[in-house]
């Protein structure tokens, strides 16, 4: 079957975010996906519904803090269920990635001595990269590993030389916000066990792409964010039950002193919460209806999964199938245009190895500018280096506006990719 035959078209619908237009009718294009995608209206629903019927801080011998226990309990099943983890228990919340990450990256330093060695990568954004230099002042040494400036793959030759057995832990992503570029993390995870060391892996980018399955990629640590992937502003960690027991949390006295609880300071996002659960049920659902449809689901695979599982993994593979095609059309017609430099895997026959986010700089032009054109004609794109500045710096193009990215989603179509095009040639 052809995947550009699936019609991802009523799921549109569903996003009322989508309807929005600007003063001449054209509706809003969101390419800004990247930077956080649009949300779809069961998750506002189960936001407003929080507040309307569950409304009351955890442990309370009343009705709303009971179900407010409850919704939390689903919201980590859920999860637990979107990364495939042995556990609810092993699924912690907080504001975001990047809280999160300066958190654990504080409770790991207290695991480590001075000479110890971390390894962090060019390709990451810096959420994932502060947080372990900041353990420097601690004389932990953080090493970088470098990425090929070509394709924008990271370098697995250099990153082996960095590893020893001083080295404790190795901090990348899943995927490049910048480029694109899906990390060979399962292959990485085993070079980093073979020492000795842990893996923390930064899934932000990859999360509305593709199915995580932290027991097959056997990382130690997995975060991501909910808003990047059609849900609220809340960000989630998985941990190994057993390094969780480990650590030794920053947290107020008397706090549970059980994971996950212990590594989550303070009064969670409730409302947030009931729209993590409400957007993992969305993703199911659409595995459930469109899940057939890809040619690219492997049934040997998915046998290995069940209920909310399975359809999660459909959903994700779907959406993957969907993506794919629409993002080869817009980097070969974008190709075309005059003065278009793109950045990362440009063989479609890799684009496995890749998300569809796109960065390219034109001769002549500004990313700012470009961004700000496109802005004004009601399509949405970034530019800059989107806080993944070792990568702009390492492109040196951080010194000039850094780069567009475009970012397609699920709910993009051919159309919006067509007046995308259109806009960059009238320019
Ligand atoms: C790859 C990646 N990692 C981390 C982050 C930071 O996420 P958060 O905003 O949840 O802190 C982002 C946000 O853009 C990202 O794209």
């Amino acid at each position: 079957m052809d995947d550009r035959k699936i019609n991802l078209s009523t799921l549109r619908t569903q996003f009322p975010a989508l309807n929005q237009q600007d003063e001449m009718g054209r509706p809003y294009v969101y390419f800004d996906g990247p930077g956080g995608t649009q949300v779809p209206q069961v998750v506002i629903d189960a936001m407003v519904d929080y507040f309307k019927q569950a409304n009351a801080n955890c442990g309370g011998p009343f009705i709303t803090s009971r179900r407010n226990d409850e919704m939390i309990v689903q919201a980590r099943v859920a999860m637990a269920d979107f990364l495939n983890a042995g556990s609810e228990r092993e699924i912690i919340f907080g504001a975001n990635m990047t809280t999160l990450t300066f958190g654990f990256s504080r409770a790991i330093g207290r695991m480590l001595q001075p000479g110890d060695e971390i390894i962090v990568t060019h390709l990451d954004h810096d959420a994932n990269i502060a947080p372990w230099l900041a353990l420097e002042e601690k004389g932990i040494i953080v090493k970088w590993a470098d990425f090929k400036v070509q394709d924008c793959r990271l370098d697995l030759d250099h990153l082996s030389s960095l590893l020893s057995n001083k080295t404790k832990l190795v901090a990348l992503g899943y995927a490049s916000n910048a480029v694109g570029t899906i990390n060979p993390i399962k292959k990485i995870a085993a070079m980093a066990h073979a020492v000795g060391a842990w893996v923390w892996v930064d899934a932000v980018h990859f999360a509305p792409h593709g199915a995580i399955d932290v027991q097959d990629i056997d990382c130690d640590f997995l975060v991501c964010s909910a808003y990047k992937f059609f849900g609220p502003h809340v960000g989630v960690v998985w941990g190994r039950q057993d390094l969780l027991e480990r650590f030794v949390a920053y947290k107020v006295r008397p706090s549970n002193p059980n994971p996950p609880h212990k590594f989550e300071t303070g009064t969670l996002n409730h409302e947030g919460l009931a729209g993590v659960a409400a957007t993992v049920d969305y993703l199911a659902e659409v595995g459930r209806k469109y899940g057939h449809q890809s040619a690219s689901i492997d049934n040997v695979i998915m046998h290995k999964y069940e209920g909310r599982r399975k359809e999660l993994k459909q959903a994700m593979e779907t959406f993957a199938a969907y993506e794919r095609p629409l993002f080869t059309y817009m980097l070969t017609e974008l190709k075309n245009l005059s003065g278009i430099n793109t950045y990362g895997i440009v063989n479609p026959e890799e684009f496995n190895a890749r998300c569809p986010t796109l960065a390219f700089t034109r001769k002549g032009y500004t990313p700012e500018a470009i961004a700000t054109e496109l802005g004004n004609r009601g399509i949405f794109v970034w530019h800059g280096n989107y806080y993944a500045l070792a990568v702009t710096e390492r492109l040196g193009v951080e010194s000039s506006g850094g780069m567009v990215r475009v970012g397609l989603a699920h709910y993009n179509t051919k159309e919006e990719v067509d007046r995308f095009l259109e806009a960059l040639d009238a320019q």
